[in-house]
């Protein structure tokens, strides 16, 4: 069953001084995640001074390719759930001198993104947020025309039976996957909003990247 949002929040307590180290392990059995996160981020299409909401933002291992996107005169919120992981993003934005980036500790279900952004982005987290469907709409609401959401996650390939999908489960469950996630589909859900959604499949379709423009 799905982890309720303090079994989450708990769970991102216990990690966070250790998600850096641990999200780079499964490189040992071939996922690119910072290829991923650069091919996701470019996917937003953002200019230099472009202002950026990234949700479930965690230890900020996208902010500096989204800073490279968006350069000094951009903006950059991270929001984030779990106090602990924010406190590495803290450390992090403070050890590169990062002046644009401000942190936000907030359920993504009930954070209001501001108007006029031009780019939303969440990698690896959507998913785990039951309202995602509605964080979905109000990225949209709140996008500039032009702006895209983007998100990068996991989801079950159809072709997988569900023996291979519970596989998948136990390797990303140190994370707060469960196999009922499988039902959450947040790129279905972008079509019903934006125009042109298209979707990627990445790492045997166990990964994707979905791109919405406003
Ligand atoms: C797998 S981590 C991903 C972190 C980061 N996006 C990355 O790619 O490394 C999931 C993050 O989502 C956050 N999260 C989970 N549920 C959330 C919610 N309802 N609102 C905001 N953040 C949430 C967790 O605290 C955690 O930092």
């Amino acid at each position: 069953m799905a982890l309720d949002k303090i079994e989450v929040r708990d769970l991102y307590r216990k990690r966070a001084k250790r998600y850096n180290i641990s999200a780079n392990l499964y490189y040992l059995i071939g996922f690119r995640e910072a290829k991923y996160r650069k091919m996701a981020i470019s996917q937003l299409a953002l200019k230099p001074g472009d202002s950026v909401v990234e949700l479930g933002c965690g230890t900020g291992l996208n902010f500096g390719y989204v800073l490279k996107h968006i350069g000094k005169t951009g903006q950059l919120i991270g929001v984030d759930l779990t106090d602990a992981m924010l406190q590495q993003a803290e450390l992090k934005i403070e050890s590169n001198g990062w002046q644009n980036v401000r942190l936000v500790q907030s359920d993504a279900a009930t954070y209001s993104i501001p108007s006029n952004i031009n780019g939303v982005f969440s990698s690896f987290a959507l998913t785990l947020v039951p309202e995602y469907q509605t964080i979905i709409e109000q990225a949209w609401q709140s996008l500039d025309k032009g702006g895209r959401l983007v998100v990068l996650d996991f989801k079950k390939p159809e072709t997988w039976p569900l023996w291979v999908a519970k596989l998948g489960v136990i390797m990303t469950n140190p994370f707060g996957v469960t196999l009922d996630l499988k039902d959450r589909k947040p790129w279905e859900v972008m079509k019903r909003y934006f125009q042109n959604v298209t979707v990627m499949d990445l790492y045997g379709g166990f990964v994707y990247i979905a791109v919405g423009e406003k």
